[in-house]
Parts: C-alpha cells; sequence; structure tokens
C-alpha cells in the first residue's frame, strides 16, 4: 500500500501513520506529502522523516482547489507511484479531476461522527448541540463536503467541562487510532 497524504496543518494524523508503519502495525509505506501551503507543518513532519515533499499551487485561490491545480497534483501522485491518497487536514474541496483518477481510493478523517456535524471546527459544533457523545469519522472521499461512504469511526464522549480545546484534543488522540487502522482495513479489503 503506498500512500501519498495531502495536508495543510500540523499534520498529526500524518504523525500517527508514519508510527503505525514504523511500528509495524500498518504494511504501507508513504512515498510523498503534499500540502497547499508552503509553511504547513505537515511537510516538515515529512522532511523530518526523509519523505519526499511538494507544494500544490491553487493559483492563489483562498479556498478553492483549481482542476488544473487538481491535475496536476493527481500527476504528481501517480508519478510517485501513489495507489491510495489519504486527505489529513486538507482544507480545500476535491472535485472530479483528482477523484476520477484515484475512484474510491481517496480518504478522509473529519472530528465528528458523520454524518453528523460535517464542515469546519465539528467539535465546536458538537459542544454548541449539546451531545454527550462525538468522534472521528475515517470515509472514502466524494464530491460533496465530508460525506462518502465510512469505513470506521470511533466514539469520544463529551465532558460536561470540556472546552473546545480540550474535546477537539480528545477527538486528535481517537483519529490517531481511527486513520491508521481504517487504512489497515483498507489494505486488506484491497487485497480480496
Ligand atoms: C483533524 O482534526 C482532522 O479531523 C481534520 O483536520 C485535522 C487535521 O489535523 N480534517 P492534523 O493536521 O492531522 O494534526
Amino acid at each position: 500500500m503506498i500512500l501519498g497524504v495531502l495536508g495543510s496543518g500540523s499534520g498529526s494524523n500524518l504523525q500517527a501513520i508514519l508510527d503505525a508503519i514504523d511500528s509495524g502495525r500498518l504494511d504501507a509505506s508513504v512515498a510523498i506529502v503534499l500540502s497547499d501551503r508552503a509553511d504547513a507543518f505537515i511537510l516538515e513532519r515529512a522532511r523530518r522523516h526523509g519523505i519526499v515533499t511538494g507544494v500544490i499551487d491553487c493559483r492563489g485561490f483562498r479556498s478553492r482547489f483549481p482542476e488544473d491545480a487538481q491535475r496536476e497534483t493527481a500527476a504528481v501522485l501517480r508519478g510517485s507511484g501513489v495507489g491510495f491518497v489519504c486527505l489529513a487536514g486538507f482544507m480545500r474541496l476535491i472535485g472530479a479531476p483528482l477523484l476520477d483518477a484515484y475512484p474510491g481510493r481517496i480518504l478522509n478523517i473529519h472530528p465528528s461522527l458523520l454524518p453528523d456535524f460535517p464542515g469546519l471546527e465539528a467539535w465546536k459544533q458538537a459542544l454548541a448541540a449539546g451531545v454527550v457523545e462525538t468522534g472521528c469519522t475515517v470515509h472514502i472521499v466524494d464530491e460533496g463536503m465530508d460525506s462518502g461512504p465510512v469505513i470506521l469511526q470511533e466514539r469520544v464522549p463529551v465532558l460536561a467541562d470540556d472546552t473546545p480545546e480540550s474535546l477537539h484534543a480528545r477527538i486528535q488522540q481517537a483519529e490517531h487510532r481511527a486513520y491508521p487502522e481504517a487504512l489497515r482495513r483498507m489494505a486488506a479489503s484491497s487485497l480480496e
């Protein structure tokens, strides 16, 4: 299982995937890490691990993922031998050019029990809704925002004294277990 990881932020989920590979819990390798932000810490984590990195040129758009940039991204991933793409905090919506290059093979992690609380800062949405339980979801990416078939969910309690920060931290701990496990399941099912 050769992975390409796309992220815009700190890359703690990339780190969890790398730790799972290094400890033998996940039989995979990360061939390349790409970001739409040249200063994203995810790129630094990848470089420290000796992984090839690249910056996606989104032509100055703040949140759009232009189609030509998606085609370039698909070509770079393919050129690196990537079979599965992991979105790990990547803040742009994926469209047809990249989806068509990797049908059913792009995964995302989201900090809620989808279909509840799609979109930004899902842990704040959960607090505002007053739920007693939330969690994280690893799913296959389709054209929608945080939609697509669920591979795995992990539940996380919401505590009475939770702040957005404490809840987000608890969800991220669950994410770091869930993403490697979801990849392990995908690898197993793609061998069947
Ligand atoms: C995670 O909370 C993930 O659920 C969301 O973006 C965040 C990425 O965190 N999609 P990190 O960059 O992996 O630390």
